[in-house]
């Protein structure tokens, strides 16, 4: 599967990243260093930076750091071989074609031409005189064939091998009919057409590659909606229907909905920036592709208790992107679709403009938790809302919803603002806290949920920082390490990477984070990324080795101690061997 790391390195050597970055991000030099505003969460001061000397880039505001192909895979969401391509391809590199990897490739693009061939088969399907009832049905649901056109959608006919019979005579095999998701093999091992009888809904990536289908019934059977199952090249949960018409909208934001029909009814309505996710909640690569192309989402779910909640999940997903989050309340319809057929574009759009930002929709969500003829729960209640409203970083916004909300409970306005001012000094006693704890540990866990990132011993976890950081940009330095077994490390990352970087060592291979790139996941690659901007030592480099050995060996008689604890103990040691403290 791998591709060889002499070429990643060679890839690695003809990027320039800054100039990479620099397609992207507007980068001004100071120091030794470029920075800019960070591509991948919203802010006003430039907390991104790029390193040339290191040939990575790290922001000091989301944690978010790696090198070039890292970069690619963010900000175009494709996979790692998919990065390394796009890189070679810039830099005037042939891609290696291993032999699994070639195969691999081949096979995809064998899919994609099966599912275009498809796709266009169904939409013949839909415009010959046997489809009647099909083209009934959209025209019932008020497409027109512009939309119809657009979309590329089609018809299944009720049959059990029409698309087999008719991929089978372009020459596909039925493995790949298998492989694409089109077909079903039964018990018996026969097999047939996932899809029969439905009106379809190719799905179509970034790139206008068709990788998926949905498909509807046209009555009330079920199930209503069936879709492709996951394939090598359709991942339901890193997909969205119509991004890749979105992404083309000037109208600056995105329009996130639940279904098929609603995404599909506001595009004929002019709403060109819809999508939807696909028989799926959102998922955190949903808000990280949405982030990565516009910085306002509206929200509009179906108006039923189902869609509310899923609007929760989906704040909480897209408020950590740091875009601006508002929520339609769709009243009067079920959901967008129904709306819009009902009202017309015109109300829609009125419904955008008056849509609550998200801090009316948590409120309305506190309120409707509770029972407010009791008087307890409306004591809850308020103080629940003043915590909500306490976070508003505003003191005219914290003024205004504070007064609506005393005004909705009945209480003195004065009141609940004094309420809201006590859960402000108590949250800024606790920011305090984490400030102070944050200073004396300097490298932030991204992902502390993360077992593999998760530092049981902080004194320990930290000298190990200290080794891996030493031994990336050096790893000459491993003849220090001797004694040293991945074991001893108490963050099980490190241990692996230590494993790694000695493999490649011995076997003189290169060694660098970018060619350990393929090996570690996202957030892995963000932490050692975070771990490499503490300056390292210029002078006395073995004896740092020697100091962050002694302490992890020392740590591990100790039996460890509890997480978090000792961060001063640890800067004193630091202080009496004279070494640096890495800020
Ligand atoms: P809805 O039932 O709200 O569908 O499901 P809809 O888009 O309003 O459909 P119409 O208007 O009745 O045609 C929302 C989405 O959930 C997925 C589909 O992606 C659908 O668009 N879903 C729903 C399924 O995957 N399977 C189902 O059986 C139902
Ligand atoms: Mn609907």
């Amino acid at each position: 599967m791998p591709i060889p790391e002499s070429f990643l390195e060679e890839l690695n050597a003809r990027t320039d990243i800054v100039d990479l970055i620099s397609g992207y991000v507007s980068l001004t030099k100071k120091g030794n260093r470029y920075w800019g505003l960070c591509p991948f969460h919203s802010e006003k001061t430039p907390s991104f930076s790029v390193a040339p000397d290191k040939q990575m880039y790290y922001c000091f505001g989301c944690h978010k750091g790696g090198g070039a192909i890292q970069f690619v895979m963010e900000t175009e969401s494709v996979s790692f071989p998919e990065a390394v391509a796009i890189l070679a391809q810039r830099a005037g590199l042939p891609m290696p074609e291993t032999q699994g990897q070639g195969d691999n490739r081949k096979k995809r693009e064998r899919l994609y031409q099966l599912n275009k061939a498809a796709a266009r088969w169904y939409h013949q399907n839909l415009l010959s005189p046997q489809a009647r009832v099909a083209q009934e049905y959209f025209t019932r649901r008020g497409l027109s064939k512009r939309t119809i056109t657009n979309f590329g959608l089609g018809y299944s006919f009720n049959q059990w091998d029409g698309l087999i019979k008719a991929m089978s005579e372009q020459g596909y095999e039925k493995q790949e009919l298998l492989d694409a998701g089109l077909v079903v093999k039964n018990e018996k091992g026969h097999i047939y057409d996932r899809f029969r009888g439905r009106v379809m809904f190719p799905i179509i990536d970034l790139r206008g590659n068709v990788i998926g289908f949905g498909g509807r019934v046209l009555d009330d059977s079920t199930p209503k909606y069936l879709n492709s199952p996951d394939t090598i090249i359709y991942n339901k949960s890193k997909n969205l229907f119509a991004l890749n018409l979105a992404k083309k909208s000037k109208r600056g934001m995105i329009i996130l909905t639940e279904g098929y029909m609603d995404t599909i009814a506001l595009h004929q309505a002019g709403f060109d920036c819809a999508v939807a996710s696909l028989g799926t909640s959102l998922t955190p690569d949903h808000a990280r592709m949405i982030a990565q192309r516009t910085q306002e989402v509206v929200i509009s779910y179906d108006s039923d208790a189902a869609g509310v909640n899923a609007a929760q999940r989906a704040i909480q997903l897209l408020n950590k992107t740091g875009i601006r989050v508002r929520v339609l309340k769709v009243t009067g319809a079920k959901d967008p679709d129904e709306f819009i057929k009902k009202y017309g574009a015109a109300a829609f759009q009125k419904l955008i403009d008056g849509s609550e930002n998200h801090v009316e929709f948590r409120l309305l969500q506190v309120k409707n938790k509770y029972d407010l003829s009791e008087d307890d729960q409306r004591v809850a209640c308020i103080q629940e809302l003043a915590q909500v409203i306490a976070r508003l970083p505003g003191a005219a916004e914290r003024e205004v919803y504070g007064t609506r909300m005393a005004k909705e409970l009945e209480i003195t306005p004065d009141t609940m603002l004094r309420e809201v001012q006590r859960c402000q000094k108590r949250q800024l006693r606790w920011e305090e806290k984490q400030q102070a704890r944050k200073v004396l540990q300097p490298v932030q866990m991204n992902q502390p949920e993360n077992r593999a990132l998760r530092y049981e011993n902080m004194r320990s976890g930290k000298a190990e920082e200290g080794i891996i950081a030493l031994l990336l940009n050096d790893p000459g330095l491993l003849a220090n390490t001797k004694g040293l077994s991945p074991e001893d490390f108490s963050v099980p990352l490190f241990g692996r990477v230590y494993q790694m970087i000695w493999e490649r060592w011995s076997e003189e291979r290169p060694v660098s984070l970018n060619v350990l790139g393929p090996e570690l996941t996202g957030e892995e690659m963000n932490h050692l990324a975070s771990i490499l901007q503490n300056p390292l030592s210029q002078t006395n480099r073995e004896r740092a080795m020697e100091d962050y050995i002694n302490i992890i060996q020392t740590e591990r008689l100790k039996g460890g101690n509890q997480a978090g604890v000792d961060d001063a103990a640890l800067m004193a040691y630091r202080d009496k061997k004279g070494m640096e403290e890495p800020t």
